[in-house]
């Protein structure tokens, strides 16, 4: 770009930059590949392509900034709690230890019970999210570990603790319908699709609503979700989960998505909890074959999510991103192929193992061990108890692998 046509641009406009970057990088695109026929410059073409590319997607304006409208004080928890106190009808954790969980609405006259003691709810109103609760009847276990946190040394009660249900907490607690997604992945596809409060997002299929609430929950309170899910029992169970749960911000749809692309239809239920608490798109403004630019992001968790991909390109906004999840490298071939014949780039599949190292009490010998190796009575004494991490022995093996790709389209 010469120094006169800079001076020409206003300081924010950003298309105006990027037209004048791809011009500038077409003039050399067309230079380079009228000087040598060889490999090495067909290659340095497609690379300026690719360049040309990357500067546009980067300098295209996301559709939702709206922080104007993104109220701090509305939302707290996985749905409209902002009460830090347990109320009756409030969904709580109680966590027993990190392989231990259950979630349970709080009603008075009920009881939580576990092998380890019985916990009034009644004993729990009233006190902040994250409180010790005492079991009212002791239960001991039989067979109790060295390292039980279930129960207090002190005067040896059993106790759990009541949590704020996350949406992490709730991957870990939902009543599994169909495999799902957890944490490992789910962090990866928010990050990937930069969601924040106000994006709009598409999903299929719901299945048993793991990566709905983590959608739900970082676009809240003006973002929305629209998920799909063509098996009718777990349609009716999500949409039941995700009004008790208090997403407010996610419509639901039973359908095939493969079959029928992303089109309301009669069964297409917005969750809509009070007149303020409701979503704040009707599907006919989103979705449908008249729609297009209209979300930012589309996840599918499908077994063929490559016939999606003519429907995800339309309604997908420049710079808008999609993610499939799919167990078999084959699934991510053809999903890759359908990408390639749109303008999608930043094609990429990524495999997400994760390896974790638990932190344990154990016996290690102190530096003064070695040097005073002829008094035995210092060697005795010279070991010493440390909290260290070592790996955990059993890392889980592979779910599936994630495909991401962006939306990309020049102006006609
Ligand atoms: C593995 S589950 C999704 C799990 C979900 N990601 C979660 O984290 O809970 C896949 C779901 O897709 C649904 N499904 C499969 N093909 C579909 C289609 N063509 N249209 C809509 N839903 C479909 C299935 O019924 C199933 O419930």
């Amino acid at each position: 770009m010469s120094e006169p046509e800079k001076k020409k641009l206003k300081p924010n406009d950003n298309s105006a930059v990027a037209s004048s970057i791809v011009s500038a990088l077409s003039s050399s695109i067309a230079a380079s590949s009228t000087k040598v026929n060889t490999r090495n410059a067909l290659q340095k073409t497609e690379d300026l392509e690719q360049i040309r590319k990357t500067l546009l997607l980067s300098l295209v304006p996301s559709m939702n900034d709206k922080s104007d409208i993104y109220n701090t004080k509305q939302i707290i928890s996985l749905g409209d709690k902002n009460s830090n106190i347990i109320r009756e009808g409030d969904l709580v954790v109680f966590f027993i230890n990190h392989d231990i969980m259950k979630a349970e609405v709080i009603k008075k006259g009920h009881t939580f019970d576990c092998r380890f003691g019985s916990f009034l709810h009644e004993n729990i109103i009233g006190k902040p999210f994250g409180s010790k609760i005492y079991s009212h009847a002791e239960k001991r276990p039989t067979r109790r570990k060295k390292e039980d946190t279930t129960m207090d040394n002190a005067d040896k009660k059993p106790f759990v603790y009541v949590l704020k249900p996350t949406p992490h907490l709730w991957t870990l607690v939902l009543k599994h319908r169909t495999q799902i997604l957890y944490h490992a992945d789910i962090s990866l596809i928010l990050t990937h699709f930069k969601l924040r409060p106000g994006s709009v997002v598409i999903e299929a299929g719901t299945g048993s609503g793991s990566l709905s609430t983590s959608i739900s929950r970082a676009i809240m309170p003006n973002g929305h979700l629209f998920t799909f899910e063509y098996h009718k029992e777990r349609y009716l169970h999500a949409m039941n989960e995700f009004k008790n749960n208090g997403l407010y911000n996610i419509t639901i749809t039973n359908g095939d998505v493969c079959q029928n692309g992303f089109t309301p239809n009669t069964t297409t239920t917005p969750i809509i909890l009070s007149d303020t608490l409701r979503p704040k798109y009707e599907p006919s403004q989103i979705l449908g074959e008249d729609k297009s630019g209209t979300v930012d992001g589309v996840f599918l968790d499908l077994p063929k999510p490559w016939l999606c991909i003519p429907n995800v390109f339309r309604l997908l906004r420049v710079g808008g991103k999609f993610c499939g999840f799919s167990p078999c490298i084959e699934q991510i071939q053809e999903t890759a192929n359908a990408l390639r014949q749109f303008d999608f780039v930043e094609i990429k599949c990524v495999e997400c193992l994760v390896k974790e190292y638990m932190s344990n009490n154990v016996e290690v010998s102190t530096v003064d061990h070695y040097f005073k190796k002829s008094d035995t009575t210092t060697q005795q004494t010279s070991t010493t108890e440390k909290r260290l991490f070592s790996a955990v022995p059993e890392m889980k093996g592979h779910t599936g692998y994630l495909i991401f790709a962006t939306k990309f389209q020049l102006k006609e």
